[in-house]
């Protein structure tokens, strides 16, 4: 028998209130741990709708993430390089000089939250969308997609992620984000677990998840976008290659330039998150953990990291 909207939500209710839960420092939103994941309390339902209800399609693209680590950008990327038959990327009407990357793409925990999931259905193929579930939440995903993911040196996530709730309570001290990290209850978290869960499935199914580091892609943007193409069956063409669109979707996805458009430094990010969307983009580099982390700090993070990445095969 299939349990009516209502009933499922009230099997939700009952199912959340009875996990454990935490608040987190940025106060913004409680935590429930779900499947060993502190994922934020509004989105438990969504995580449960995801597994129970995502029907992937196999052309599908999923970019996952955990916060902080290079989401608005690798978004921008796989946008655009998709999208890049029906806009150019060096064309000056296209979606990314008006809208900020991620109202490029649907989020897909904001679909299942709401039950918007028809929006997703409605999508025409291939549909590109955007996640910071860890794995186990999108079950379907592998292999019944291709995934893109992004992580990123512990360190500077936890930076980033100051930096960016600082926007809403400018005297959030590091040191609680930092403890927090530590003790891997943060939204999204453990980190250590969410990047696990994407790297066990690149390594079984490298044709299905493509693993990226934020610090590589900064090295060699260029380099990275051919590499996604490829990875999506879309490879740049030599017209193309030629022509340079491959620097084109660089360029309009590189920090300086989508930091400077109107679109990325007015208004907010939505209304759960009441932070100004120019906090997407505060410095695009890496190793700035220097600036804020005494050494003792840095190793200590270090430590744990790797301690739970011990016999992986995985680090950072
Ligand atoms: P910093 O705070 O270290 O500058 P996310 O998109 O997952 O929220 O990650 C935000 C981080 O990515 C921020 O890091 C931000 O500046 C950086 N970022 C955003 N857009 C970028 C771009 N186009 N190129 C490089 N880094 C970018």
């Amino acid at each position: 028998l299939v349990p009516s909207p209502e009933q499922r939500k009230e099997e939700h209710a009952d199912l959340i209130s009875a996990l454990p839960s935490a608040s987190v420092p940025e106060g913004l939103r409680k935590l429930r741990l779900y499947q060993g994941f502190w994922l934020p309390e509004l989105f438990v339902p969504a995580a449960i709708n995801l597994q129970q209800r995502f029907e992937p399609r196999c052309d599908d693209v999923i970019v996952a993430s955990f916060p902080k680590c290079g989401t608005t950008w690798l978004n921008a990327l796989t946008f655009a390089t998709m999208a890049r038959a029906a806009y150019p990327p060096a064309g000056d009407d296209h979606p990314l000089l008006r809208l900020n990357p991620h109202q490029c793409l649907p989020f897909l925990e904001s679909l299942f939250q709401g039950g918007r999931e028809a929006e997703l259905e409605a999508l025409p193929s291939p549909r590109l969308m955007n996640t910071h579930m860890p794995l186990p939440m999108v079950s379907g995903a592998v292999p019944g997609c291709r995934v893109v993911y992004i992580c990123r040196d512990p360190k500077d996530m936890v930076v980033s992620r100051w930096h960016f709730f600082r926007r809403h309570r400018p005297e959030l001290p590091f040191k609680s984000i930092f403890e927090s990290t530590c003790d891997g209850v943060t939204s999204y978290g453990p980190v250590w677990d969410h990047v696990l869960s994407y790297w066990r499935a690149t390594i079984a199914r490298p044709d299905k998840v493509l693993f990226l580091r934020y610090e590589e892609l900064l090295c060699d943007p260029a380099g990275h976008v051919r590499r996604l193409a490829g990875f999506l069956g879309m490879s740049f063409s030599a017209p193309e290659e030629e022509a340079g669109t491959v620097d084109s979707i660089v360029q309009l996805c590189s920090f300086g330039h989508l930091k400077g458009l109107e679109a990325n430094k007015i208004g907010h990010l939505n209304p759960l998150l009441p932070i100004p969307r120019d906090a997407l983009f505060r410095n695009g580099a890496s190793g700035d953990w220097v600036n804020h982390m005494t050494p003792e700090m840095a190793s200590r993070l270090d430590d744990i990291v790797a301690e739970k990445m011990r016999g992986t095969g995985f680090t950072f």
